[in-house]
């Protein structure tokens, strides 16, 4: 059975890679280089709006030469070392072949790229944005880099089957701004949705991994964790405001929380470097126009410190493994330790993030030397399933914005995210 649907996916592929084949890579026209500073400059900027440097970066290598790896359901791939480099970089690449890689993922019938390169969100991207950001590439020193092969498993090691995945599920439309909305909700939009990509880990993805075109930014699992909805209404319902959103683009912390794992890098290497005109627009696509959604957290069981809980056990828990540093009232300590009082993670109603958060902890996450946290320790190891379990319901009733609507975790639900 399994084997006979393999072999039909297969078949379709290889029908579909044959029409594709014919189908093609859109011709592109070539345009000079520009090397002159304004355009370099503004490259660099779309460049840190569109976070290149996250993926093509590998831990601990400089930057752009790429070697980090990305884990797929159908194997692991490795990003390209992309600065001009002639051995083993980009430096041949001309402004259109660079145009077809964004916009289409392909700059040649036999070698089409993986969608884990996010050409299904750069594809929005503009022409001119794509030739200053390729004239910034090009500006970079050149650093010898090899590839690092990828693993990926057959049939899907065989690039140009990826053209029926195209076919599928790849948009190749350019971005169109909403003439009912305004210029700043469409900026918002323009970088949501294009250069900034935030529905590669924010969007659902189907089966094949594409992202579901009828969901988008209805919320994903992304490796061990959550990258929560960002609709407005779950953006209200755990309590963010526009202004909070702007504030934690710049800072990675917001009394709704602070941003940790794949999110910091986002903040640190693209949202924090934005300017606030775009920040603000990010914010207010989001929201939608509602900017000002009540922020709730304040509404909460106030000073909870020598009450009595009727969760007991969890109450107990927490004031002898988290009051430390988050408080006995949850408060947190300012610019220290972040508060759960009103914390937009506890008000996931999965759960996902908060029991991932104490069973990994969360490595320091510094912008620079005045502004983030130090790390938090990991309880995985010093912690019963019970005793998450009880924990985990015992700071969402008391802390989270929305507990009154939270359903209590159960033990087979804790159990099954800590296997993960
Ligand atoms: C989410 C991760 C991610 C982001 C963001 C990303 N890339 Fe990539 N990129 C990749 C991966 C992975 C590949 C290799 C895909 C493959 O092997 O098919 C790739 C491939 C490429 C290639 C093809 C290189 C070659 O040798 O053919 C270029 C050029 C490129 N990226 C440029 C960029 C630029 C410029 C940006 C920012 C505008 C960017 N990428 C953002 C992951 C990413
Ligand atoms: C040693 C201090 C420390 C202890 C003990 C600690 N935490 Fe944390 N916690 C932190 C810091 C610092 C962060 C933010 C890390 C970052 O973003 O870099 C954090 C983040 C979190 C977050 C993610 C939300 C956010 O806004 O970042 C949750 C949820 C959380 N802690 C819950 C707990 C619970 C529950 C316990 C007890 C089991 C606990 N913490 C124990 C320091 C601590
Ligand atoms: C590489 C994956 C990735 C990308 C790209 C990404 N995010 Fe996230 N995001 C996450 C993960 C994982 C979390 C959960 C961790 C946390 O709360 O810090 C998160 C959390 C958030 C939160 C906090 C939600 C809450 O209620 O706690 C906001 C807001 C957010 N992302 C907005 C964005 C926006 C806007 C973009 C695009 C500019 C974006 N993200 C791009 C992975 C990503």
């Amino acid at each position: 059975m399994l084997r006979a649907l393999f072999g039909l996916i297969l078949l379709g592929f290889i029908g579909y890679g044959a029409f594709a084949f014919l189908w093609g890579v859109p011709a592109v026209a070539d345009r000079p280089t520009a090397t002159d500073a304004a355009t370099i400059e503004e490259g660099r900027y779309l460049a840190a709006a569109a976070d290149c440097v996250s993926c093509h970066t590998s831990d601990g290598g400089s930057n752009y030469t790429g070697g980090r790896p990305f884990d797929t359901p159908f194997g692991r791939l490795y990003s390209p070392n992309i600065t001009p480099d002639a051995g083993t970089g980009i430096s041949g690449m001309t402004s259109a072949e660079f145009y077809q890689i964004m916009a289409y993922g392909a700059d040649s019938v036999l070698a089409p790229l993986y969608p884990a390169m996010p050409y299904t969100s750069f594809h929005l991207a503009t022409r001119d944005d794509s030739d200053a950001i390729h004239a910034y590439i090009m500006s970079l020193d050149p650093v010898v880099a090899e590839k690092v092969p990828n693993e990926l498993r057959f049939p899907f090691n065989i690039r140009p089957l990826m053209f029926g995945w195209n076919l599928l599920f790849a948009n190749r439309g350019a971005f169109v701004p909403d003439p009912s909305r305004d210029d700043v909700w469409n900026r918002g939009a323009y970088l949501v949705t294009g250069l900034a990509h935030c529905g590669e880990c924010h969007t659902p993805r189907n089966a094949l991994g594409a992202m579901e075109p009828d969901a988008p930014l209805a919320g994903a699992v992304v490796g061990t964790f959550e990258a929560p909805s960002l609709t407005p209404q779950a953006l209200a319902d755990r309590g963010w405001s526009r202004d909070h959103l702007v504030l934690y683009f710049e800072t990675g912390a917001s009394p709704e929380g602070s941003a940790f794992g794949e999110m910091f890098l986002a903040v640190k290497n693209s949202l924090s470097l934005l300017t606030h005109d775009d920040r603000v627009a990010i914010a207010t696509y989001l929201m939608d126009g509602s900017a000002d959604a009540p922020s709730h957290g304040e509404a909460t069981v106030a000073a909870l410190g020598d009450s009595a809980h009727p969760n007991a056990a969890g109450q107990a828990l927490y004031l002898s493994n988290c009051s430390l540093c988050h408080g006995p009232d949850g408060a947190g300590i300012a610019n220290t330790m972040p508060a759960l009082l009103g914390n937009a993670t506890l008000a996931q109603s999965d759960g996902i993030n908060l029991v991932q958060v104490m069973a990994q902890g969360v490595e320091g996450d510094h912008l620079n030397q005045t502004t983030g946290y130090g790390p938090m320790p990991a309880f995985r190891d010093r912690l019963t399933v019970s005793e998450f379990v009880d924990l985990s319901n015992y700071v969402r009733e008391a802390f989270a914005s929305n507990a009154a609507s939270l359903p209590p975790l159960t033990e087979a639900e804790v159990a099954a995210i800590l296997d993960k």
